[in-house]
């Protein structure tokens, strides 16, 4: 389906199969649902239940803010919620709801806090234009694999304090478990990976009990709700939330930026040029990317949104891929704009569960481009990059790409560094 297929049913779609994305560009069946069916039904498939299908900026910010009607206790993206729920409800920061995750989150905003980062944000400037010097002298590399794949582990190693030696194992276990491009890896060896995951974090853990640090390991060691201590389990679920919601979505944005400043070379040339903030920047390359296309909720009860019945227990899920393109909140939503404001992007998600890495996605992001402007004078993609098979996160697993190297900002940093 081309995005001037617009008229393509929307029944026939079913995005609850990661097919749907490989092979469909979606852009004129979100603009037929936002205009003609903001409240779709996405009808049972292949033994899977049905589920609601909000795409409308304003009525995804209904339900994102009213965690009492609409839970993230029994799931909060399909895979879970088409599951019946997820094992870390209650404790996992995303999948509990309430006075208890409003504590969790409480805790963990401050292990987030300007003394944590602070140090992690300036690894994060070294440590990525370290590595776009180096591609950009070699002249070309493979982004997603040489760049992007290494630097949100690195940052959230470094936030949760993973000693130098045990790096590069951790890495080899996230990319088993949470990869979702590697059609090599069986879904065995992923549950297998991530339970490994689990257990290095319940070692690293009781290692922190006796040699605490400024890290966020330490931080939740020391922490209690209510008086009580967190419990094992607790902490180490939520080291893992952490890992899980900081790797994928990172990278995915910054492989984007990529591809999309490749191929927009005004916009390129406003960044290069300086004629654009970075800040801004920034958030227009997180709109377009939209890395997680959905996140859901199921009703605790039954409810209206925009004027349509939804029953208790229903799976309601939330498109960013369509609000964040929505011609009712954005001007010239279609327009990849490096100085867009406002922008109000929904690829964050919104209130009560926003993303609270969002500050630390942010510095990622822009660490990027900046690098990118001050040693690169520009850069092309040279072959068809592959993308990831998914229906929660979208993007691109190969990105192959050549520099121009810019030989005076080289120079200069070399000086700098
Ligand atoms: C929550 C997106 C980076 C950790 C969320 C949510 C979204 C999101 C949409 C809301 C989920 C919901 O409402 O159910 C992103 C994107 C990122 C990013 C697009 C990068 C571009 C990060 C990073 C971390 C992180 C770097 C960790 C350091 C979390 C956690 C939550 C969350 C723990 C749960 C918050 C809560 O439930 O209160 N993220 N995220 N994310 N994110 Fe991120």
């Amino acid at each position: 389906m081309g995005s001037g297929e617009s008229q393509t049913p929307a029944h026939t779609v079913d995005l609850a199969d990661p097919a749907t994305f490989a092979n469909h560009d979606l852009t004129g069946f979100w603009q037929q649902l936002r205009d003609e069916e903001p409240i779709h039904w996405n009808p049972p498939t292949a033994g899977r239940r049905g589920f609601w299908v909000v795409s409308r900026y304003a009525d995804i910010l209904d339900v994102y803010r009213d965690d009492v009607t609409f839970t993230s206790e029994r799931g909060n993206v399909l895979v879970t919620l088409l599951a019946g729920g997820d094992a870390g409800a209650g404790r996992m920061l995303a999948v509990t709801d309430g006075p208890r995750h409003a504590e969790l989150r409480k805790l963990l905003l401050r292990a987030l806090g300007p003394r944590v980062l602070a140090p992690v944000c300036a690894a994060v400037r070294t440590n990525t234009r370290q590595m776009i010097r180096e591609a950009v002298t070699k002249g070309e590399c493979d982004f997603a694999s040489d760049i992007a794949s290494r630097i949100p582990m690195m940052t959230i190693s470094n936030l949760l304090g993973v000693p130098d030696a045990d790096r590069a194992f951790l890495l080899s276990l996230t990319k088993t478990a949470l990869s979702a491009d590697d059609e090599s890896i069986s879904e065995t060896e992923s549950a297998m990976a991530r339970n490994e995951i689990l257990l290095y974090f319940q070692d690293l853990m009781e290692f922190r009990r006796d040699h605490p640090g400024e890290d966020v390991v330490s931080m939740l060691v020391n922490s209690s709700i209510d008086g009580a201590p967190l419990s094992d389990d607790d902490i180490v679920l939520n080291c893992y939330s952490l890992i899980i919601g900081g790797d994928e979505t990172s990278r995915l944005t910054m492989i984007d930026s990529v591809n999309t400043l490749a191929a927009h070379p005004q916009q390129w040339r406003r960044l290069k040029d300086g004629q654009c903030e970075i800040d801004k920047a920034v958030d227009e390359v997180l709109r377009w990317a939209s890395p997680s296309m959905h996140f859901g909720r199921v009703a605790a009860r039954d409810t209206i949104l925009h004027g349509v019945r939804i029953r208790a227990d229903d799976i309601v899920t939330l498109w960013h891929a369509s609000g964040n393109r929505d011609e009712r909140v954005f001007h010239r939503p279609e327009v990849f704009d490096l100085g867009r404001t406002p922008n109000r992007h929904l690829s964050f998600g919104h209130g009560p569960h926003y993303c609270i890495g969002s500050y630390l996605a942010k510095v990622e992001i822009s660490e990027l481009l900046i690098a990118l402007r001050d040693l690169t004078s520009g850069f092309e993609t040279t072959g068809e990059p592959q993308r990831i098979r998914s229906n929660l996160l979208t993007g691109f697993a190969t990105m192959p790409v050549r520099f121009v190297p810019d030989r005076a900002g080289l120079a200069r940093d070399a000086l700098d560094g």
